[in-house]
């Protein structure tokens, strides 16, 4: 990463502020920089207090589908005698997203500070960090924040002196992208297989160990404290465009761009100037020509209706795709979609649990398709049999790993048909082999 981290006059750091800033990593340099005063107040607060500010806030989950964050806390019903839970879902392994390690590198209090307070909100005393397992730095600077966070008596028994327990724990993945959604995570914490659970129960209501659980992004926990410190207003008054859309956004850029990295900007920012004034705007002598702007699980986009979009949730449907996980994936003029598209199906089939049919089946097929189309050896009716598989392999399984896969391939061949018809019509092999770099 390019970090120490310089931010761009144009972006507004809140998440990324003390990115690059090794004295920010420690208790002191934390609390010195207004560290764990949100939490201080929080325990004093009605757990239902919090949940309004935040709902009140319009935050919303940065894991991948922008829930209401506050509306998602009120599900757990504070008092009903049973044992809560929250899980912090760190797995980033969405392909093109890289914000929530640096979250943790840089910042790793604020993530403790988001996790204590949201476990408070939520009526529980115990909060797991899942971590992809590939993450070694990111693990041991979260491990050993809260050994100072515990023995400084900031999370534990008596949390802050307030008679409230809080307990952070880091749990380790094995690198697995399916345990990022959100029931397979808990079956991994359980120690079981990785595998995601039929929905309703819903977590809130049997979540992990059966019991009521919330699970929120890295970066979604990490916003609370800058709420509670400024008030809702403050954060919804940041965003430039939506009322549905509050406060700022990380976002991550990789791919055929000049400057790639971790951009914070708020929502409703114009996508073009991002893509050419804070990111750099193509490599030279080469221009942007398609994106997939959400992480590689949301639909493919040209450059031309990219530079229309005003980054916030809307407005990236507003242009048939999804603002996701923020894991801006760029392709410039030289490269074949063709293959780029098999190379993100090719994932998807790797990384399918294979329990439902649709995805086992749907993922691995959509894949050989696709590499036979980019051999020189694909058909006509090869491109009818994708827009076929992508339909039932949509909104058909437990979980929207397939869905995922159909996305950006089906978009992909809507907006770039020539060239998949030219490879079939020529029948020749496209210049770099499947999987290459
Ligand atoms: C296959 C799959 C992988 C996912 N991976 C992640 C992930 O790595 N990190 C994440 O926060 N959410 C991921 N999600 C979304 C989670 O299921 C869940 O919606 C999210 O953690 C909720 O947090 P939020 O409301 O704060 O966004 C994934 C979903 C699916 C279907």
């Amino acid at each position: 990463m390019g970090y120490p981290h310089k931010s761009h006059p144009r972006e507004t750091p809140v998440l990324s502020k003390h990115f690059g800033d090794p004295e920010a990593r420690t208790l002191d340099g934390w609390k010195a920089r207004g560290g764990y005063k949100a939490l201080a107040q929080a325990l004093h607060m009605e757990p239902t207090a919090i949940v309004d500010i935040v709902k009140a806030s319009g935050l919303r989950g940065r894991g991948g589908a922008g829930f209401p964050t506050g509306l998602k806390w009120s599900f757990m019903k504070i008092g009903d005698g049973k044992e809560h839970y929250l899980c912090c879902n760190a797995d980033e392994s969405e392909p093109g997203t890289f914000k929530d390690r640096e979250i943790m590198r840089w910042t790793p209090h604020a993530l403790i500070e988001g996790c204590a307070v949201g476990a408070y909100a939520i009526g529980a005393e115990t909060a797991y960090i899942y971590i992809r397992g590939e993450f070694t730095e990111p693990i041991n600077v979260m491990e050993k924040a809260l050994a100072e966070a515990r023995a400084a008596g900031i999370i534990g028994k008596n949390a802050m002196g307030s008679g409230k327990n809080i307990d952070i724990w880091v749990h380790k993945g094995a690198g697995a992208y399916i345990c990022g959604e959100e029931t397979a995570l808990m079956n991994s914490l359980e120690g079981k297989r990785g595998n995601p659970r039929i929905k309703p129960p819903f977590p809130a209501v049997s979540g992990l160990f059966g019991k009521p659980t919330t699970i929120n992004n890295v970066e979604t926990l990490a916003a609370v404290p800058h709420i509670l410190n400024n008030g809702a207003e403050w954060y919804k008054a940041m965003s430039l465009s939506s009322p549905k859309s509050s406060g700022s956004k990380l976002f991550s850029v990789c791919g055929n761009v000049a400057k790639p990295g971790n951009y914070e900007v708020v929502m409703g920012f114009s996508f073009k100037e991002f893509l050419y004034d804070l990111c750099g705007g193509p490599l030279p002598g080469r221009k942007f020509k398609a994106l997939i702007p959400g992480g590689s699980s949301v639909p493919t986009i040209t450059i031309e209706e990219a530079e229309a979009i005003k980054m916030d949730y809307e407005g990236f449907v507003e242009q048939g795709t999804m603002l996701g996980s923020g894991g801006v994936i760029i392709f410039d003029d030289a490269q074949s979609m063709p293959r780029q598209l098999a190379r993100i199906a090719r994932f998807y089939a790797h990384e399918s649990c294979a329990q439902c049919t649709q995805c086992r089946e749907g993922t691995a097929w959509m894949t050989k398709i696709l590499e036979r189309i980019v051999a020189g050896q694909g058909t006509y009716e090869d491109l009818d049999t994708i827009f076929e598989l992508s339909e039932s392999m949509t909104g058909k399984t437990i979980c929207v790993l397939s869905d995922s896969c159909g996305a950006p391939v089906v978009s992909g061949i809507n907006k770039f048909r020539g060239e998949f018809e030219a490879l079939i019509k020529g029948r020749r092999s496209s210049t770099v082999a499947v999987g290459a770099r």
